[in-house]
């Protein structure tokens, strides 16, 4: 039976369906001030976001607050929680918050350097070192370009034509600084400059190829580059003192259809956002950055699932779904050894559009469920603004929706062996 209840934001009234108790818990969670537009120019939304949140862009991370709210609703403590999409580790930040213990694999490995840096407790000696070794990269920037001394290696194309001659310059001084850095800060420097990347570029955001008119005046990137290591350090304070204590987080590569590095029967919470079906190139929005980190991204090139370019491949909506189909039941697949007996596994997931035509996202997970062995035991939607003007018309006669979905294991369904009651 389907309640609605009405609620302030953009989205709208809430529609949940099944379990009483979960589903308001899901409507809570969706209950969230609505994220700024995916491509709402100039990063604004990233600003807005509390401590380490707010470090990076990342298209598509889930709400803090859905994330918090969903564990508070069904994490216990001691709990394991685990993300198999971990993108930015926005989960697994508000886990460790929560004092549960975490785990998040993704198959990006810009997602995975970022998920452990936001989730690291740094001291004020390591954070002192770090600020200064980003002061000292900016002094080679700004020597290099007051020397003229040129770029210390040939630029391909792409980096050419999105950054400024002059910012392009100051750029390769801040990536000989950091070459020259403590292998221990290193990583972390190398974030930086990711952050500020598409902010100093030629273009809007990381999901557009939208150029801006941005005017970059000399050594407003290096300047740049120094106030978000500042910034940054403020924001790993403010997480060390929300969660008090080292918080018990690992984070790796691994593909979501294997979950080779998950052990058995580990994981009580899954709380995960995937890629929603044909709406994201994760790997094209990275490219820049895999190229300035020297980040091999090989394995998100071939298997990132959901993405974009690979639907555009499909040719109908009928091979589009099936592939749909395929990609959910395998990650399904893949997540059940892991769960302990009684784990819940909750999808955050939006509706999305191929071939003109909507791909639900609740009817594509109940549908996989029911094929894996899982049930779909509560759910909660609500309106979702749709901002891709080619698909326009596939949520012309019902819109577009983002879902929270929770899934539990069929009873008779756990892999562990049955044993015999214990005789009193
Ligand atoms: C919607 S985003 C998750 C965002 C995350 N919840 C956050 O708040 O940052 C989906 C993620 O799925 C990852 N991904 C895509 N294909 C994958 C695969 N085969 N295995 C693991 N991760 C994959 C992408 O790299 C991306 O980080």
């Amino acid at each position: 039976m389907e309640r609605k209840r009405s609620l302030s934001h953009v989205g709208g009234g809430v529609s949940a369906v099944g379990d009483p108790t979960l589903s308001a818990a899901l409507a809570h969670a969706l209950d969230v001030a609505a994220a700024a537009p995916p491509t709402g120019g100039d990063n604004a939304e990233e600003e807005d976001r509390e401590h380490v949140h707010g470090f990076h862009t990342y298209p598509a991370r889930m709400h803090p607050e859905t994330a918090a709210r969903i564990i508070a609703a069904l994490g216990t403590p001691h709990a394991t929680v685990f993300d198999p999409f971990c993108g930015s580790g926005t989960v697994l930040v508000e886990a460790a918050i929560a004092k549960m213990r975490a785990y998040g694999t993704d198959l990006n490995p810009l997602a995975i350097r970022l998920a452990s840096l936001k989730c690291s407790y740094y001291g004020d000696p390591w954070l002192a070192a770090f600020h200064d070794a980003a002061l000292k990269v900016g002094e080679v920037a700004t020597y290099r370009r007051a020397q003229k001394t040129g770029a210390s290696h040939r630029y391909p194309d792409a980096d050419m034509q999105l950054f400024a001659p002059h910012v392009l310059l100051e750029l390769d001084g801040l990536a000989v600084g950091i070459a020259h850095a403590d292998e221990d800060l290193r990583p972390a420097l190398e974030l930086v400059l990711s952050a500020i990347l598409v902010k100093v570029s030629q273009k809007r955001s990381d999901t557009t190829r939208q150029a801006s008119d941005r005017r970059i005046a000399a050594g407003y990137t290096t300047k740049l580059f120094v106030k978000k290591t500042v910034e940054l350090c403020g924001r790993l304070k403010q997480f060390r003192e929300l969660v008090k204590s080292p918080p018990q987080v690992q984070v790796g590569i691994d593909n979501a259809t294997e979950l080779e590095t998950v052990p058995e029967d580990s994981v009580d919470l899954v709380v995960t956002s995937p890629p929603y079906a044909a709406t994201y190139d994760y790997y094209a929005h990275h490219e820049l950055r895999f190229r300035w980190l020297n980040l091999d991204a090989q394995a998100l090139e071939s298997r990132e699932l959901g993405a974009r370019r690979t639907y555009s491949r499909t040719d109908s909506i009928r091979a589009a779904r099936d592939l749909w189909f395929t990609e959910l039941t395998s990650t399904l697949q893949a997540l059940e050894p892991t769960l302990r007996d009684g784990a819940q596994v909750v999808l955050l997931m939006a509706d999305s559009a191929v071939h003109g035509e909507a791909l639900r996202a609740d009817a594509s997970v109940e549908a996989a469920a029911r094929q894996t062995g899982f049930t779909l035991v509560a759910a909660a939607s609500q309106s979702r603004p749709h901002f891709h003007m080619p698909t326009m018309r596939a949520f012309e006669k019902a819109p577009r929706r983002e879902h929270l979905l929770l899934l539990q294991r069929d009873r008779g369904q756990s892999h562990h062996p049955v044993e015999d009651e214990p005789t009193v």
